[in-house]
């Protein structure tokens, strides 16, 4: 879509808000955190202000609006399907969020603690957790640079063969931008007779994605992903699953909508992907992500990648000019990542740096452990500390298709002139001092692991 490609920053909500840095001035905000979520779409906004005018409640009455929303609703089903390449095999359950997603289809998968499940080192506490509380995990590593080692993933599955039911995995990582070959490892999946998960959390808005491998033992059996970190954050997510393993289980949420009927002592459920979607749908979440996926299909994953790279790539070579910049993972070979970097400044606490790029560039990043702290452990080579002390981390800086190189020479900028401010900025003096200074307290010490 040419017009779209050529004007991108003109399709996305909100990027000429200003912002107000510590010294009072109003800028545009930067932002450079596009994995921890996304502005808007104006197109979503657009299809949502339309579709709000003829909402009603779905699936639960016979008004004009009621049945167009019902439509609604049934069609968007196909649209998600078609977004990741999934044939009539399928269904699609709508969730929250990747972390309601993948929470629903634990409850759903897993039995008793006995039921055994191959994860990564790699994961987001989001496809790591939710497994843990239910199942016996058990985890393949990844190497010194972050990479995954699919070497382990073959090594457990023959060690474990015949216990480990599920492979559940990142298809890129939130942390580094590594991209798993998923469909390569859905192939040594199934032939040790597991089935594969796909947190598709980071992958949804960056690449092109199909449930479908070159071989029929390559599908994924499973992908979840939200729709707030595709540019359209109204509280969208959905499961795509093989109907015929989704209708053998029923997870942990109960009431109206999942049932054909419920008498005294019984109940029958309904089958997927209604038995998976108990209560009143958000209508503006499935509105929002289907707009969402037709735009980023609009715009065309090709585009996207390149203009992600040559972000990155800048970036990382801008990066590298700083001395007392230490960068994280494999930075000469990016092509199996998504527009993720992860870097620190000497001497200076990553909370301290993402402050100083906000508080005095408007700039906009993510800091800390990124919820995946088994992983940012090894990358830092970090050994575990006592009691509830996190990693201490490092700063993400993470591409939307609407950054441009500016963005990035401003990021550049800012970093260079953080390793000369003559100011305190080290061991939590800049955070504390510019915390102390924040009038409305809207600036708190609130980072979410
Ligand atoms: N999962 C999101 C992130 O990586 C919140 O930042």
């Amino acid at each position: 879509m040419e017009n779209l490609n050529t004007n991108i920053k003109e399709s996305i909500w909100g990027l000429d808000t200003l912002v107000r840095l510590d010294n009072g001035d109003l800028r545009p905000a930067i932002n450079l955190d596009n994995a921890a979520t996304t502005p808007p779409f104006k197109q979503v906004m657009a299809e949502i202000d339309s579709q709000m005018r003829m909402y009603g409640s779905i699936g639960r009455g016979k008004g004009q609006k009621s049945a167009h929303t019902t439509d609604i609703y049934v069609d968007a089903r196909e649209a998600i399907k078609d977004f990741v390449g999934a044939d009539e095999r399928y269904t699609v359950f709508y969730c929250a969020n990747t972390t309601d997603g993948i929470n629903k289809l634990a409850s759903a998968l897993i039995r008793s603690k006995v039921d055994m499940v191959l994860s990564t080192r790699m994961e987001h506490h989001a496809n790591d957790l939710p497994w843990r509380a239910r199942a016996r995990v058990v985890y393949a590593e990844v190497d010194p640079e972050g990479r995954l080692k699919i070497d382990d993933i073959e090594r457990q599955l023959r060690r474990y063969r015949g216990l480990i039911k599920y492979v559940t995995i990142t298809a890129a990582s939130n942390a580094t931008g590594y991209i798993n070959e998923v469909h390569h490892i859905a192939k040594i999946v199934h032939r040790y007779g597991a089935k594969i998960i796909v947190d598709g959390a980071q992958i949804a808005a960056h690449r092109e994605f199909s449930m479908l491998g070159c071989a029929p033992d390559e599908s994924i059996d499973f992908f979840i992903f939200s729709a707030h970190k595709m540019y359209a954050p109204y509280g969208g997510g959905a499961v795509i699953g093989l109907k015929e393993e989704l209708n053998k289980h029923i997870p942990a949420f109960y009431g109206g909508g999942m049932v054909e009927a419920v008498f005294d002592n019984r109940v029958c459920y309904a089958q997927a992907p209604d038995s998976y979607e108990a209560g009143s749908p958000n209508f503006p979440g499935l509105v929002s992500m289907v707009s969402a996926a037709k735009t980023l299909k609009e715009i065309g994953f090709e585009y996207i990648t390149n203009h992600e790279q040559e972000l990155m790539h800048r970036a990382i070579e801008g990066l590298r000019q700083i001395p007392d910049v230490t960068l994280y993972g494999d930075n000469d070979y990016t092509d199996d990542r998504v527009g993720i970097i992860l870097f620190n400044v000497h001497g200076i606490l990553s909370a301290d740096t993402a402050d100083y790029l906000a508080g005095k560039h408007a700039i906009a990043v993510r800091h800390g452990a990124f919820c995946a702290h088994p992983y940012i452990r090894r990358l830092t080579r970090e050994a575990e500390r006592p009691g509830c002390t996190p990693p201490s981390g490092m700063v993400r800086v993470s591409f939307g298709i609407y950054n441009t190189i500016e963005d990035v020479d401003a990021l550049l900028a800012a970093v260079k002139a953080l390793t000369e401010e003559t100011i305190p900025v080290s061991l939590g003096a800049y955070s504390k001092k510019r915390q102390g200074e924040q009038k409305n307290g809207h600036t708190r010490p609130y980072d979410r692991g």
